[in-house]
């Protein structure tokens, strides 16, 4: 929502060396606040027309990260990403995130299958859907997006058919 735009940027600000290696739209940062604004209301009309689905991680009041649902991989398939704050790492929140949306993306009518995509040298990223039980896909080379990418993305996969909540990540 537009109201989360100052606990957002909060978030992003202290987050901005974590995620500087990996993700590309961090070069952006930062956002004036209005500009953050515009962006969330940008990113409801999107859900609402049936696109992208971007959510904030919450822990209390604070946000301690994002993930979403892209529409761009497959017509009957939505691409899962995720990003933690650093002072919420390594305690399973990337993981119950991936598997919150990949519930609700099985959810959806039409949809098969869903992939996580991530650079090769990404150790960190590869564990969730690791955890999660997805079927590894291979390697593609791929144009680097963020300063520590090799270029070359991994793709693992979850069908709707082999979907089921794993009891480790509840
Ligand atoms: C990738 C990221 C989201 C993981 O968040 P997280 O909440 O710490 O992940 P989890 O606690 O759910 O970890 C799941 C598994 O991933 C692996 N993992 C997570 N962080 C790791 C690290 N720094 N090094 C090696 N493996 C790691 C582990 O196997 C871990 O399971 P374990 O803790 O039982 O060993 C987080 O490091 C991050 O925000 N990175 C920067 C942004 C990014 O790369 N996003 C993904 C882009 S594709």
């Amino acid at each position: 929502m537009p109201d989360d735009a100052e606990a957002l940027g909060r978030a992003v600000a202290e987050s901005t060396d974590h995620l500087r290696p990996w993700m590309g739209w961090i070069a952006e940062e930062p956002l004036a606040i209005e500009r953050r604004r515009e962006m969330l209301a940008g990113w409801e009309r999107e859900w609402a027309q049936g696109g992208d689905a971007i959510f904030g991680v919450f822990v209390g009041d604070r946000v301690a990260g994002g993930g979403g649902l892209h529409c761009r991989i497959a017509p009957d398939g939505l691409e899962l990403g995720y990003w933690i704050h650093p002072a919420f790492l390594r305690r399973g929140l990337a993981t119950r995130v991936a598997e919150r949306l990949a519930d609700a993306a099985f959810t959806l009518p039409g949809i098969t299958h869903v992939e996580i995509h991530h650079d090769k040298a990404n150790r960190a990223s590869a564990g969730v859907p690791r955890r999660l039980g997805f079927e590894w896909l291979g390697e593609a080379s791929d144009e680097p997006a963020a300063p520590a990418e090799l270029g070359i993305e991994w793709r693992w996969r979850m069908d709707r058919g082999r979907w089921r909540r794993p009891p480790s990540a509840s």
